[in-house]
């Protein structure tokens, strides 16, 4: 679904330390209506903390939250129109899943049946029908994390807030619910912050990903953009392999939109993209992806943006083969896809490997 583009939550400036370590230092973003924005970064970035400040639980030194207009910063967490599942779920063990589910809507005082007949439609929307009555501990760790999103849900919050949400279960349901996740945000159209540490997970479930590190926010991008477009060097290497070869642009041809990089291994012509800030002798770290590589039998001459190595090893795995290759001093990856015959190349063949013209550049 495509969301809107009205901002629902503005993060400003904020900023968090506890004690003298500066944990947030200046986050500024915009979460649309209807998106899916993933906080992602190593542990100890301050995912959880940012994602506590935006639902009231963690104070913020400076900064404002806006939700829908409205500057929430001082309120608590139950005044915020904010609804937060925690990594442990917090359920009520005796409880069953329906008054687990309608525990909220009973402190709002709703009607009994107008909470029976929300409660219904929430087992459904989470594929739980029939198990209103079971009490939590006797339904299964999948089955719990389907009654702590359907709770948060149940007073239709304008933002969710999810911390880690998968990291109780198995690597098998883990998918099976990220996906189920991703559906039922996507079929209410309900705005929702993800945090995780999982790169491919936040790469598989985002609309967008803001990805923390140092305190600062590194990049702030679709799962498309992050990959083919990263910011910066840690980001290029944030998520899959990458082989990374420093270079210097020697001219640009504005007019041709190509940019001529030197490297050590040889001369590349590469896209020059209208917008782009790179003038002539930056010195800069092209990205080069394993995928985006191809090989063929060694040829006598200089192509264009080719460099001549020797195959060193290769792992073939169905799919696709890997080869690690040998550029004079160093090694490259390339990973050719859909191998039409896995033993073409051989240890020890000369081959030549050609570079796209796409390659992602980075300045030093
Ligand atoms: N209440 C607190 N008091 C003091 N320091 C804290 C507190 N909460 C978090 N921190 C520190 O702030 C930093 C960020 O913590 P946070 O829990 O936000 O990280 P995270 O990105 O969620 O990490 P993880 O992926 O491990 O969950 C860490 O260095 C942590 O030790
Ligand atoms: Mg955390």
């Amino acid at each position: 679904m495509e969301h809107q583009k009205t901002p629902m939550l503005e993060l400003r400036d904020i900023h968090k330390s506890f004690g003298d370590v500066e944990v947030l230092k200046g986050i500024s973003a915009e979460i649309d209506k209807g998106e899916l924005l993933t906080f992602v970064g190593p542990s100890g970035c301050g995912k959880t903390t940012l994602l506590r400040i935006v639902g009231g639980f963690t104070p913020l030194n400076s900064g404002q939250v806006i939700l829908d207009g409205e500057d929430i910063g001082a309120l608590p967490p139950n005044m915020r129109n904010t609804k937060m599942v925690f990594q442990s779920y917090a359920l009520f063990p005796h409880m069953t899943v329906a008054k687990n589910i309608g525990f909220g809507l009973k402190l709002k005082k709703w009607p009994r049946n107008k909470i029976d007949s929300r409660v219904e439609e929430l087992l459904s929307l989470v594929h739980m029908e029939g198990l209103g009555d079971r009490t939590i501990d006797r339904i299964s760790g999948g089955q719990q994390q389907r009654v702590a999103l359907a709770r948060a849900l149940a007073l239709e919050p304008k933002v969710l807030l999810l911390d880690e949400p998968l990291s109780n279960l198995d690597a098998n349901l883990r998918v099976v619910m990220r996906e189920e996740i991703r559906n039922i945000q996507e079929r209410i159209g309900i705005t929702t912050i993800f945090v995780t540490h999982d790169q491919y997970e936040a790469m598989s479930i985002s609309d967008r990903l803001l990805v923390l590190n140092d305190g600062v926010i590194q990049q702030i991008g679709s799962p498309v953009e992050i990959y083919e477009q990263p910011a910066n060097e840690f980001i290029a290497g944030f998520v899959g392999y990458v082989n990374f070869l420093e270079g210097k642009i020697e001219s640009i041809d504005k007019e041709m939109k190509i940019k001529y990089v030197s490297t050590a291994y040889g001369n590349l012509e590469l896209n020059h993209n209208q917008g782009d800030d790179e003038q002539k002798y930056d010195e800069i770290l092209l990205v080069i992806r394993p995928e985006t590589l191809s090989l063929s039998a060694d040829q006598a001459g200089k192509q264009a943006n080719t460099f001549h190595g020797v195959i060193e090893s290769f792992m073939y795995a169905g799919s696709l083969v890997k080869y690690t290759v040998k550029v004079e001093d160093r090694e490259m990856i390339v990973d050719q896809y859909n191998p039409k015959d896995a033993t073409k190349f051989q240890r020890g063949d000369k081959i030549t490997i050609t570079v796209p013209r796409t390659t992602h550049a980075l300045k030093k």
